[in-house]
């Protein structure tokens, strides 16, 4: 028996606490009987008669208030006595909104059966607030995907040899129809917690893939080469490896070839899902390839390079911004890009802003860059535009 948890007896005829009391123990009843009441103007109504197996006292422990009604022992009772320590540990581990949701629930019930005033006592309004703003923010999350106010902006990358836009990333946008246009940071948390990501992740690929079919035959009028799609994937895609099946339809739907889409998942995605191989293998025998985003901001190191089949390795921007100024950063990424060479990896830095970053780069054998300097996230016509006014 845990020292949290211990059995008591108590005879028949014994008050166990009473209505407006401070409270610090639930009991769960293993034998006997006990009745729930409240009293008002000396006259006592019965709530409940409880028996072996229910569970009473847990009320004011789960809101911190006084107990909401008396506990009177109507046949011998045998029960185990649980700590409010023990019920704290369970409720700090319930999300916020379940929390508010359980001291909601049992407000209301207070209100309903007691005459106390201090039963009365609201929830507080803060905490209520925030978590009425946040179910809020999930139920506008859920609105945007389904009512097309999220679309994807194209970002290019290049190849930091001769400026030539390769590829685009899609990433996404945020029309909200009050705030304007927002960023994935006022999105991906919400979206997170409601389930949303996948949905959100496809939702992105499926649109982005037409757009980059559209580009594509425009550019082979052109005479031109095509270009590829960089998409992101978060880790709840890598659970089982239907993603390939998903990202096979998606593409055959859009019309843009297997070889044309680049997976974009992180490092944190390998770390909780160290079985993603499976997944990986059957997209990149499709014709896709793997990059890794955010490269250097994990935890992983190196070992995920041999580990997991990548093709591409994305080096996060704060490294890129710092490289010139600490000699010490500037060397990891030379070494980085050297390393992934050998295991035929090419490097593509993200966050280039000036022409002294892409010379260091080019010079460290990185292959492509992605930043300001070459073009901001942007509306699929006028990523397209800028490709064409480039040539
Ligand atoms: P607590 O408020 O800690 O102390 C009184 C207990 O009575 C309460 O927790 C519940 O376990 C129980 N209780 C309160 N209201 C009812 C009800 N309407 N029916 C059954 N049990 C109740
Ligand atoms: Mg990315």
């Amino acid at each position: 028996m845990s020292d949290s948890v211990y059995r008591r007896r108590f005879p028949a005829g014994r008050l166990l606490f009473n209505e407006g009391h401070a409270a610090d123990a639930a009991y769960i009843i293993e034998t006997g009987a006990v009745e729930i009441f409240v009293e008002f103007a000396g006259e006592r109504t019965r709530l409940a008669v409880l028996g072996p197996g229910e569970i009473f006292g847990e009320m004011a422990l789960v809101d911190d208030a006084p107990r909401s009604a008396s506990a009177f022992v109507l046949e011998d009772c045998e029960v185990i006595v649980v700590e409010r320590g023990q019920i704290k540990r369970e409720l700090d581990q319930a999300t916020p909104m379940m929390q508010i949701l359980l001291r909601t629930l049992i407000h209301r019930l207070r209100v309903a059966t007691s005459t106390l005033p201090q039963m009365q006592t609201p929830i507080s309004t803060d905490e209520a607030a925030r978590v009425i703003a946040r179910i809020k923010s999930e139920h506008e999350v859920r609105r945007a995907i389904d009512g097309g106010e999220l679309v994807p902006f194209l970002q290019p990358i290049v190849r930091l040899d001769d400026g030539v836009t390769v590829g685009f990333e899609a990433l996404v946008r945020w029309h909200h129809p009050q705030q304007g246009l927002l960023g994935p940071e006022a999105l991906l948390g919400s979206a997170e917690r409601a389930g949303l990501l996948e949905a959100l992740d496809l939702m992105v690929m499926r649109e982005s893939a037409r757009m980059l079919a559209a580009l594509n035959r425009r550019l082979a009028l052109a005479g031109r080469r095509p270009v590829f799609l960089s998409a992101n994937f978060g880790a709840a895609h890598f659970a089982d490896d239907r993603l390939a099946d998903v990202l096979a339809e998606i593409l055959a739907d859009a019309n843009l070839p297997a070889e044309r889409l680049k997976v974009e998942i992180t490092e944190t995605t390998l770390i909780v899902n160290r079985d993603a191989n499976a997944a990986l293998a059957r997209i990149k025998a499709m014709g896709a390839s793997i990059s890794l985003d955010d490269f250097g901001t994990g935890y992983s190191g190196l070992s995920y390079l041999s580990q997991f089949p990548i093709d591409y390795l994305k080096i996060d921007k704060s490294f890129v911004a710092t490289m010139l100024d600490d000699r010490k950063t500037g060397e990891i990424i030379r070494s980085v890009v050297q390393l992934a060479a050998q295991l035929e990896i090419d490097a593509i830095a993200e966050g280039v802003e000036t022409a002294a970053q892409a010379e260091f780069l080019r010079n460290a054998g990185c292959v492509y860059g992605q930043g300001f300097l070459y073009g901001t996230a942007q509306p699929a016509e006028q990523a397209c535009a800028a490709l064409f006014d480039r040539a």
